[in-house]
């Protein structure tokens, strides 16, 4: 997630136009919210209103859906968001020496974002490609069968 944090009246057209294109319809609730938190860095309250307002969906049952889904968040994120798998299959191939690995690199706990604002760091359930793991996904890039001794390396294509 690459996208720098929007907010004011150029958030609020994106929103809009958001809506728009996938209709204003309940049943297009998460893919418009989707949509929105990768365009805007993260949903934010002015973002969450005017998606109340167009689709008629309450504020509460927003933030209720954006807190429910890990791919969604409430708040700003950093420049690049790492998502860790945390389900057991990737645990148990190595997956809990990486999360050991990512904090020593990052110093960062689950949902965290780093102070200078690069990073954030988010646990997510299984991201259905169990075969190559343990598994991270930085922004788009997907990485499968990570070892902890590699992680410098990934990182660092982040600079
Ligand atoms: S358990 Fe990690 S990708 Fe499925």
């Amino acid at each position: 997630m690459t996208v720098a944090t929007q907010n004011g009246p150029a958030a609020i057209q994106i929103v809009r136009d958001t809506v728009t294109h996938h209709g204003a319809s309940r049943d297009e609730l998460i893919p418009i919210l989707n949509d929105l938190n990768r365009h805007l860095g993260y949903l934010s309250g002015e973002t969450l209103n005017e998606v109340s307002r167009l689709i008629g969906v309450s504020r509460s049952q927003l933030f209720g859906v954006a807190s429910f889904y890990q791919m969604l968040s409430t708040k700003p994120m950093g420049e690049h968001v790492i998502q860790f798998c945390e389900s057991a299959p990737c645990h148990v191939v190595g997956g809990r020496k990486l999360w050991q690995a990512l904090y020593d690199e990052l110093h960062l706990k689950a949902g965290e974002t780093s102070a200078d604002g690069k990073w954030s760091l988010v646990p997510v359930s299984c991201l259905g490609v169990c075969a190559v793991g343990p598994v991270l996904v930085i922004d788009d890039d997907m990485y499968g069968n990570v070892e902890p001794e590699q992680l410098s390396d990934i990182l660092a294509r982040y600079d």
